[in-house]
């Protein structure tokens, strides 16, 4: 299907996102800050340190986003502030919330909040973190505090940030804190996390009735390494199960399926989505591979001569957008919101066409009725990328930070976003002036 304009519906939300430890600065009591501090888990030790220095001066740049005419910001809350040790609460840290998200509405931008974005505050991490079952009345103790301060401020609220790659990345993997292969403790986790959500999913509901709450989910677009090979297509499914559906269907209906196991009901986590965050950023090639059983038997790869991010990194590719929407959509049938969407690219040579072929693989899932509500790009700024630190390969920003100095310059993919959201899509103008080489691909001749 095409148009001449691309026009997205009335009301979509258009806006950037970031989190706290990648853009703070200045945390010191949370497990990220710990592995900085013993190294190993970080591109050349590095640390957040003072990252965009958000904590003094967040307000430069909400003025940012505000020229570039955004009307929404996804940030987190920071829990290793608010509660620096169990059962203590900092009120300055979280009257600094309260200013920030003020700051946000007075700049016409609504605010989504994340409760929890990958860091873990030092004491919740020493008594076990995620494995312990304690987390689930520890979170929603975290959640109510902060729902009560702030819940006036906010209506879309996020519990968890893509828990699927925080437990993969933590327990299976273990290039996370607390850097464990153990997939017993995978499973512990993934439990106590669907717990913990449903819990502040109820909390969240009872202390704000008109909130809307959902998690964000890294999704992949995967494919078969081997598409007529019948056990990469077996390895296929069942890593798409594994990272992309097995917690979801614990949230929406109430069940814990782990293949090779017998199901676990979780009745107090069904139904607890009002929308689903969907985090997308690339393809992989799955393979079967019989002599790799630390990674569940399965390789991730790319296909040579396919445009990809730098290191590892998978393949760009737009059209893993609409697949994804579409899927996400047939299985849930929830409002969808694309929670991050972005590209490492210091030199700013991909990010525009990577913008305006994303979002026109949204548009088309928007045309088939997917109820997608808003766009949050991957990032505002550049940021601390957790392993990757400040890895000059793995910039994230439409404005390029100088995080020494601090200075800050718009990169062209920032100039054509702010008129992306200006002009509520993708007009042929737009499209003739920034990215003339998609021309052809989005208003064929005739
Ligand atoms: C996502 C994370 C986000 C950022 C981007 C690049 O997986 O949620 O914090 O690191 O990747």
């Amino acid at each position: 299907m095409t148009s001449s304009e691309f026009l997205f519906p009335q009301n979509f939300l258009w806006g950037t996102a970031t989190s706290s430890h990648q853009v703070e600065g200045g945390l010191t009591n949370n497990d990220w800050w710990l592995a900085e501090q013993t190294g190993g888990y970080i591109y050349r030790n590095q640390g957040a340190g003072q990252a965009c220095d958000w904590w003094n001066c967040a307000e430069a740049d909400f003025d940012r986003m505000a020229e570039m005419n955004q009307n929404t910001h996804r940030l987190s809350i920071e829990w290793s502030r608010i509660e620096p040790q169990p059962g203590v609460w900092d009120e300055a840290a979280l009257a600094r919330y309260r200013e920030m998200l003020i700051g946000l509405r007075q700049r016409g931008i609504e605010p989504m909040v994340t409760l929890h974005h990958f860091t873990n505050p030092l004491w919740m991490a020493e008594q076990g973190g995620w494995e312990n079952e304690q987390v689930v009345v520890w979170f929603e103790r975290y959640t109510r505090k902060v729902l009560s301060a702030l819940g006036d401020l906010a209506t879309l609220w996020c519990t968890i940030n893509e828990p699927n790659v925080m437990i993969s990345q933590a327990y299976g993997v273990g290039r996370w804190p607390p850097g464990k292969k153990d997939v017993n403790a995978m499973w512990k986790a993934t439990l106590n996390l669907a717990r913990a959500h449903a819990a502040a999913y109820w909390a969240i509901h009872e202390l704000s009735p008109g909130a809307q709450v959902g998690v964000a989910t890294h999704i992949m677009s995967w494919r078969p390494r081997r598409p007529w090979q019948p056990l990469d297509i077996l390895a296929t499914n069942m890593i798409a199960h594994l990272f992309h559906f097995l917690l979801l269907d614990m949230v929406t209906l109430g069940i814990m399926r782990v293949p090779g196991k017998r199901s676990t009901r979780v009745p107090e986590a069904a139904r607890t989505l009002d929308w689903l965050g969907v985090n997308y950023y690339q393809r992989y090639r799955i393979g079967f591979n019989p002599s790799s059983a630390a990674t569940l038997f399965v390789d991730l790869c790319t296909k040579a001569g396919v445009l990809k991010g730098p290191g590892g990194w998978g393949e760009i590719h737009p059209r893993g957008m609409f697949d994804t929407l579409k899927t996400m959509w047939q299985h849930y049938h929830l409002p969808i919101f694309i929670t991050e969407n972005g590209i490492p690219d210091a030199t700013d040579e991909q990010r525009p066409q990577f913008i305006v072929t994303h979002l026109y693989h949204l548009w088309q899932a928007l045309q088939r009725q997917v109820p997608v509500l808003g766009y949050y790009f991957w990032s505002l700024v550049d940021n601390f990328e957790w392993t990757e630190g400040y890895d000059p390969r793995f910039r994230f920003g439409l404005i390029a930070v100088e995080h020494e100095t601090q200075d800050r310059q718009m990169r062209p993919s920032g100039v054509l976003y702010s008129a992306i959201c200006h002009e509520n899509g993708l007009p042929r103008e737009l499209v003739e002036r920034y990215t003339p080489t998609l021309l052809p691909e989005l208003f064929p001749a005739g």
